[in-house]
């Protein structure tokens, strides 16, 4: 049986920066509270001509630079997201087209802050039984189109942006290790966006209601967050057979530093195991956990061969923990190919316009062979 190695990664966030202050403009609130209740300082909110799918693109565009992919090498396209493009098509399908990933099928993957986990226990799954060589794991969120900016409970938490893992089917010993994936729907209300789904379409009333924004239970969020942390993180240990001093790193969801803090606490762990960026992108949900990957990387805290976990928690509920042997490329600097995605995007854009003007014909000449 292959492992499933994560062979490049990727991350884009929006331009635009809102700071702790700009909000305290907006809303009855202050830096000083925002810092000291969660943490965050700014985050990152998407213009208007950006989405999840431009912003997952973007980050998969770097991950299959590093990986040394083309996106004709990709299999399987599976994006985390709880701001979708649309109902459907789903967003893994836009980003699909937007690669130009002609040879692979898509999905979109709903489990909200615990979705990344999810979807890269889904991949690693597709490798593993054979199915795949190399997926494309995307968290892609644009929330900030679903806070109401006006409700300063949630406004000063939720930022936009998108990080991306490869995964790539070896022999190599190493890559994902074991997933643990939990749910408890009786704590749905929670966290939720109440209208807008088949339940509750949108209606002039649900939007008098405000029913599509984000709705949350701050202090029960927070209870939950902060116990379901330490039991995915101690089960997942178990399950694989490590310990907590084996760790490089625990990577938790980037939601609010005290929920961190007390997870530190619990696993009786010091608080440098964790890695924490929610500082600078806010609580990006699916997206925070391959941002914050990058970034370890990046600043060369996170190496091949390092022992990490991934925690995660949100909306649903869910929570999911991982273990991963971390890799990094695995192609040698001669084997790789060096897509260039400011070619690529024209050449992509291309081919989408090409396809249908071929789909167009074809429906011309069809009706009038009929
Ligand atoms: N600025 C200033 N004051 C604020 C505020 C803000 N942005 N938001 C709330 N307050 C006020 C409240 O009105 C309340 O005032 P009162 O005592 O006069 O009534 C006081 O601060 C305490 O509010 P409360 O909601 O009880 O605070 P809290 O201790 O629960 O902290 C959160 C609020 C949102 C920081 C905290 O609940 C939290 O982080 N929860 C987890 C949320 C999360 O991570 N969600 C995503 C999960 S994926």
């Amino acid at each position: 049986m292959p492992n499933a190695h994560i062979t490049g990664w990727g991350m884009a966030v929006p331009q635009k920066v809102l700071t702790n202050d700009d909000l305290s403009k907006m809303v009855d609130t202050s830096d000083q509270w925002i810092r000291e209740m969660t943490g965050i300082r700014e985050r990152h909110i998407a213009a208007e001509n950006e989405s999840s799918a431009s912003l997952g693109a973007a980050a998969s565009f770097k991950a299959l630079k590093m990986a040394g992919l083309t996106p004709d090498d990709v299999d399987l396209i599976i994006c985390s997201t709880s701001s979708p493009e649309h109902i459907f098509p789903a967003t893994a399908c836009l980003i699909q087209d937007q690669l130009g990933a002609s040879n692979a099928g898509a999905y979109d993957l709903s489990a909200a802050c615990s979705g990344f986990i999810y979807a890269l226990q889904s991949g690693a799954q597709a490798i593993k039984a054979g199915d795949a060589n190399t997926v494309l794991v995307i968290g892609a969120e644009t929330l900030s189109r679903f806070v109401n900016w006006q409700d300063r409970n949630t406004c000063i938490l939720f930022g936009d942006g998108a990080g991306a893992f490869v995964l790539q089917a070896s022999d190599k010993a190493g890559g994902i290790q074991k997933g643990v994936i939990h749910s408890d729907g009786s704590g749905g209300d929670y966290l939720t966006i109440p209208s807008g789904g088949s339940k509750h379409p949108t209606t002039e009333a649900t939007l008098h209601a405000g029913q599509h924004f984000i709705h949350m239970n701050g202090k029960e969020v927070f209870r939950f967050a902060t116990r379901v942390i330490v039991s995915s993180t101690n089960e997942v240990l178990k399950k694989s057979g490590w310990k907590a001093e084996d760790l490089r790193m625990i990577i938790p969801h980037q939601a609010n530093r005290r929920i961190i803090d007390a997870a530190a606490r619990g696993l009786e762990l010091p608080i440098e195991s964790f890695f924490m960026n929610l500082d600078r992108y806010g609580n990006t949900s699916t997206a925070s956990i391959p941002i914050a990957a990058v970034e370890a990387a990046k600043e060369k805290r996170l190496r091949a061969g390092d022992k990490v976990v991934l925690v995660g928690f949100g909306a649903g509920l869910t929570w999911a923990a991982m273990t991963i042997e971390w890799t990094g490329p695995l192609l040698k600097p001669f084997e790789k190919h060096y897509i260039n995605a400011d070619w690529y995007k024209p050449w992509a854009f291309l081919r989408r316009i090409l396809k249908r003007i071929i789909r167009w014909l074809d429906t011309f000449l069809f009706d009038r062979s009929e």
